[in-house]
């Protein structure tokens, strides 16, 4: 009682308490982590987490990263680093330098894809916008078995595997949050609105340019 716990995101708000159900995943918030981060580890993290999952990821893996400013972008592209992999982020040029000081080497989205990155040795690709990433990663001849996609469907092109946060390994979110701790990874929050604003929280969203993750507070 009196816990400070992040997870648990089917839990219900009421008034000052939320009430969650056994079944929801709750983890302590360890000390050193505000609750407007905590907030955004469940979803986004496990999404990312479960995407890197899919393809296998492994230290030396160079990796493409489709959309890899959103609030699922961050995670992924900090985990790829931690695990020693090389991180190629798809990004508009004026969000280039946000992608650079999380780790990333930003190349534009967008037609040519494949031909920006020919050169630079993919392996694997974790697609977070849609299959535009996904389906230059098998243009350039990385097998479906190394693609993921979270944003497109139950049925992806050509194989790739798509996948969500409800694949995440168990562990996923205390490793992820044992880094946030150690200074290791860093959860940039785009914005704050207080739940009275969440049509503006909502409309910022729903514009697809978000750089991390947009916290609603109760
Ligand atoms: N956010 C979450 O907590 C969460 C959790 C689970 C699943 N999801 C799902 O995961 C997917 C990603 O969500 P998200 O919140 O990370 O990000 P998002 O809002 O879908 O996308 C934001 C990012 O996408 C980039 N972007 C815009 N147009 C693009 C294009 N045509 N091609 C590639 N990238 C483009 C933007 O970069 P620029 O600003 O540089 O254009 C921006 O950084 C969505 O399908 C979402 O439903 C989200």
């Amino acid at each position: 009682m009196g816990d400070r716990v992040h997870g648990g995101a089917l839990g219900r708000a009421v008034a000052d308490f939320v009430i969650v159900k056994a079944s929801d995943a709750l983890f302590p918030t360890p000390d050193g982590i505000s609750d407007e981060v905590a907030s955004t580890l469940p979803v986004a993290g496990s999404s990312a987490a479960a995407a890197l999952a899919a393809v296998g990821l492994r230290a030396g893996d160079t990796v493409l990263v489709g959309g890899a400013a959103g609030g699922v972008g961050i995670f992924a592209v900090q985990l790829a680093r931690l695990a020693g992999a090389t991180v190629i982020g798809t990004a508009s040029e004026g969000t280039f330098p946000f992608l650079r000081k999380l780790g990333a080497e930003p190349v534009a989205y967008g037609p040519g894809l494949a031909d920006r990155v020919r050169d630079l040795g993919v392996t694997a690709a974790v697609d977070l916008f849609g299959t535009e990433t996904a389906e230059a990663a098998l243009d350039l001849g990385v097998p479906p078995g190394r693609i993921a996609t979270i944003a497109a469907g139950p049925n992806p092109p050509g194989g790739v595997r798509a996948t969500g946060g409800a694949d995440a390994e168990p562990g996923a979110l205390t490793r992820i949050a044992d880094a946030i701790v150690d200074g290791r990874l860093t959860v940039p929050v785009a914005a704050v609105f207080p739940v009275e604003r969440i049509r503006d929280a909502v409309a910022l969203q729903a514009a697809r340019h978000v750089h991390g993750k947009v916290v609603v507070t109760l």
